[in-house]
């Protein structure tokens, strides 16, 4: 069978009229979001200015929510019209650090711009149709309205006569081509603040990027030097203490062996003695660099195991379908083991609660308790030690602890799948 196929002409018009189609949607959808983002001016300028005055600290993280909701459904329109744009890295956790990031301050600029320019971009291509419609019929209905409604152009041009209301039709075509040939440009000009300013800078965030893992990368170093610093210890004051002991004991044996084989007898079973604390001291330190029990029951098997051996009662909930690499399946083990610790030594709750869940590739480990609160990472060694260990794995860890309560420790840790 022939298919009859268009002629090039017909086939150009045919798909330039599609993308004027395509492209007043794509405005009237980025209209939408400009009008939601100068909504969101002034709720920003009330917030910072209670930020200012040191009342609305709590008002600026719900605030940069909706600014990164806001962004992300800009970012989603541009992707959808074809263009490339990567997500920002974002750094900082405290409401400042985040309020005076420079990826936050070119989304605020994004704002300002699109809620002006996207939304008249949008504007003028919507006009452009609507025009075309009401004009184009305009003499067949003008006598049907009141003399006030007796308008072309979008209200601006009185028409109250037959003469004047055949102008109608001519405005009407007019329009439709601005329209047929404008809206691809208006809608590629409304992308573009979005372009400039919601992507990750041009080298900014790249540095930022550069010394976040400078930083961790010293932390690996550290948390390195300190982990086979803490390995040489208790090999030095534990399993070679106790083969010293042995050999000492033998010497002494060998020695009495001739003269008191009873006496011989005795402080070989003594040797025996140290040889098995020598051992058992050696597996203690083998299952501090990566526990058995993770290889044989899995993080969830692992975690459930700390949890049940803790003083207080601990709810535990596990959502890790796939296995996560060694080396953070041990960190996580190790973070839920001493924040456990933790709460059986200092904080005095009557439950805790632990949650690990892989969520976008990344492996968030919480634990809560709901004691005294308190707890500071530079008064001891523990939760110190944690939030190396986990920034050596390119992760972040956040201690939440007020006086009074209740103590979180969140950890988010790169899975790497
Ligand atoms: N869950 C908690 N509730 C209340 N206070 C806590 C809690 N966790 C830690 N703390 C407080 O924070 C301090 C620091 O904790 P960290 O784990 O760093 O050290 P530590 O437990 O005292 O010693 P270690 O180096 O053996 O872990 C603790 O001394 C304790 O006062
Ligand atoms: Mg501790």
């Amino acid at each position: 069978m022939d298919i009859e196929q268009p002629t090039e002409p017909a086939r150009g018009l045919r798909s330039r009229l599609r993308e004027a189609v395509r492209s007043t949607g794509y405005a009237a959808y980025g209209g939408g979001i400009g009008l939601l983002a100068l909504a969101t001016v002034p709720v920003g300028i009330v917030v910072a200015v209670l930020w200012f005055l040191r009342v609305g600290r709590r008002l600026v993280l719900p605030f940069l929510g909706w600014l990164r909701w806001l962004t992300d459904a800009e970012r989603m329109r541009l992707r959808r019209l074809g263009h490339r744009i990567d997500d920002p890295v974002r750094v900082g956790e405290a409401p400042e650090e985040q309020a005076l990031d420079s990826t936050t301050r070119r989304e605020v600029a994004w704002v300002l711009i699109h809620g002006i320019f996207g939304v008249f971009c949008a504007a003028v291509v919507l006009q452009l149709l609507l025009i075309t419609a009401n004009d184009l019929t305009y003499p067949l209905w003008w006598q049907d309205v009141g003399p006030g409604e007796q308008l072309l152009l979008n209200g601006l041009l009185p028409a109250r006569t037959d003469s004047r209301a055949l102008l109608g039709p001519v405005i009407a075509a007019i329009a439709f081509v601005l329209w047929f040939f404008a809206s691809p440009r208006l809608v590629a000009w409304q992308a573009q603040p979005g372009l400039r300013l919601l992507g990750p800078p041009p080298g900014t965030d790249l540095s930022a990027r550069v010394t976040q893992l400078t930083a961790t990368r010293a932390a690996a170093l550290d948390a390195h030097t300190v982990e086979l610093r803490r390995i040489e210890r208790a090999l030095h004051d534990g399993a070679q203490n106790r083969v010293v002991g042995v050999a000492v004991l033998i010497g002494a044996a060998r020695r009495e062996l001739q003269r008191d084989p009873v006496r011989a007898e005795e402080i070989l079973a003594q040797a025996q003695d140290t040889t098995e604390q020598a051992l058992a001291e050696l597996r203690a330190v083998v299952r501090s660099i990566l526990p058995p029990v993770l290889e044989n029951r899995g993080l969830a098997g692992a975690v459930n195991a700390i949890a049940a051996d803790c003083a207080v009662p601990c709810t535990v909930t596990i959502d890790v379908p796939v296995r996560c690499p060694a080396s953070v399946e041990a960190t996580a083990y190790f973070v839920v083991a001493e924040a456990l610790t933790n709460v059986s030594k200092h904080s005095r709750a009557d439950t805790a609660e632990v949650t690990v869940r892989l969520d976008a590739g990344r492996l968030q480990v919480r634990v809560r308790d709901d004691g005294r609160g308190g707890a500071d990472p530079e008064a001891g060694t523990g939760l110190a030690g944690i939030i190396r260990r986990v920034e050596a794995l390119d992760g972040h860890a956040v201690v939440s602890s007020p006086l009074g309560g209740p103590t979180e420790l969140r950890v988010e840790l790169p899975c790497g799948s």
